[in-house]
């Protein structure tokens, strides 16, 4: 089939690189003529892993285009698919702005029917909007499809080539026809194509959305009364999760859940609710939740070293808003070293793969280190904000050495109490008893 794919972000990248290892020709179409001209060339702007070889493989292939010719693009596909950005507004709806734009100039360069595919994650009734302002460009025939994207960032082409269920909302056959051929070849493990109209398509990535996060923020609530009570939040997920109705997924405590879409995601929903005469309270104590979780990791750290934290100095383990990844949209670690520096404090930052991404935001505010144990020189205490693997079986010993106190704060309960009192640490994690110096 041929497709093109406007927005090559994290998910028109993926997704149209995807769709060129299954065989069909796609042009992945940017406005950013800088991404556009490194991709072109084989470099991959975002971290992705797998996608670099992908692109490469069909790039040399002659099956992957990427151009900033909108209107070429759209003359040479049958599906075109729109992933660009969907921001938040001031007031918590869903930007159309970027979506809207692109369905005009697609109405305006197509020459023959074409179905319109809306990627992007957008409110209830946009595809009903992007109809109408193809159909306001043209007179040729067109479908509107809703199509949802569900993958991680980190895991990103993974999900892609193997997703849980393709959700496609559309209310043609033909539409419906093209689409399913398009993806049977990603569901070929038994997963479902999930066919229904619009309306429900577009809902279905928002409730997804707000589920998840509503997971997460309950199982943070019950880490902070774990801590109060003196329980183990480690114990209690594992106690909840085996239970066949609950499942283990997403049920980690941390220090809140940020990226690109949770956060976005559950105002946009709230916002809907509103604009049709609803509240959402349980959201909003969700979103609540997350803002004071971000806190916590701080607070802890104040409640050792005191509010004034001048003259001490922290390792940071992890920037991104998860492992995998190096993007720091929405990333807690922001609102954690934002208030660490506001306070005083000397930050000495690690991440596998984000730093390019934290200089964008820190500059010369912080210090950066490409390996983790450099961090640690000399820093009064290590603060562990993303759970990368490769921080999980740290040398301890290595550890204790560089740094000038044993502490370590963790956001993510990577470690043990028995091994970090045997290796003597003073550690604090979450939703767990603390282990306090000897
Ligand atoms: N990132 C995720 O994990 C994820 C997962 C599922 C759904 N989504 C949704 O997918 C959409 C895209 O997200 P993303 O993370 O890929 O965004 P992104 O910001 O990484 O990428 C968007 C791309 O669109 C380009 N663009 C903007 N306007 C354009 C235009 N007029 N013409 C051509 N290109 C244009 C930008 O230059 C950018 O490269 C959003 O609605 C998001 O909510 C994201």
């Amino acid at each position: 089939m041929k497709i093109c794919v406007i927005g090559t972000g994290y998910v028109g990248l993926v997704a149209g690189t995807c769709f060129a290892e299954s065989g069909n020709d796609v042009i992945c179409v940017d406005i950013d003529e800088t991404k556009i001209t490194a991709l072109q060339k084989g470099s991959v702007p975002i971290y992705e892993p797998g996608l670099e070889e992908l692109i490469r493989r069909n790039l040399a292939e002659r099956r992957l285009w990427f151009t900033d010719d909108l209107v070429s693009a759209v003359r040479a596909s049958e599906i075109c698919f729109i992933a660009v950005g969907t921001p938040e507004t001031s007031n918590g709806a869903a930007d159309l702005g970027g979506v809207i734009k692109v369905a005009e100039e697609i109405g305006s360069a197509m020459n023959g029917y074409r179905v319109v595919v809306c990627k992007s994650t957008v409110p209830v009734g946009t595809a009903d909007k992007v109809g109408e302002a193809i159909r306001a460009k043209t007179d040729h025939d067109f479908d509107v499809v809703s199509n949802p994207e569900f993958l991680k960032e980190g895991a990103a082409v993974e999900d892609f080539m193997k997703p849980d269920r393709v959700v496609i909302g559309a209310s043609s056959p033909r539409a419906i026809d093209l689409m399913q051929t398009l993806y049977e070849p990603f569901v070929r493990t038994e997963n479902p194509i999930l066919i229904m109209d619009n309306r429900s398509a577009e809902m279905t990535k928002y409730a997804a959305n707000a589920f998840l996060a509503t997971r997460i923020s309950f199982i943070n609530e019950i880490a902070n009364l774990c801590e109060r009570v003196g329980a183990d939040v480690a114990d209690v997920r594992r106690g909840m999760g085996s239970d066949r109705r609950i499942g283990h997924h997403f049920l980690f405590p941390g220090v809140g859940y940020g990226g690109s879409c949770f956060p976005k995601d559950v105002q946009a929903i709230i916002r809907t609710a509103h604009e049709n005469g609803l509240g959402f309270p349980l959201l909003n104590a969700v979103e609540e939740v997350n803002e004071r979780q971000k806190h916590l990791l701080v607070e802890k750290v104040v409640g050792r070293f005191g509010e004034d934290l001048r003259g001490y100095r922290f390792a940071i383990w992890g920037l991104a808003f998860k492992p995998r990844t190096d993007d720091m949209r929405e990333a807690p670690s922001i609102v954690i070293i934002e208030e660490l520096l506001r306070r005083g404090a000397r930050i000495e930052a690690h991440d596998p793969v984000s730093l390019n991404e934290a200089r964008k935001r820190f500059a010369d505010r912080i210090t950066y280190h490409r390996l983790n144990y450099d961090a640690l020189e000399d820093a009064d205490a290590l603060l562990i904000v993303t759970d990368w693997n490769e921080f999980r079986r740290p040398d301890f010993g290595r550890m204790r050495q560089l740094m000038k106190t044993p502490i370590v704060f963790d956001g993510r309960n990577l470690y043990e109490h028995d091994v970090m009192r045997e290796q003597g640490f003073a550690y604090y994690p979450i939703g767990r008893v603390a282990v306090e110096a000897r």
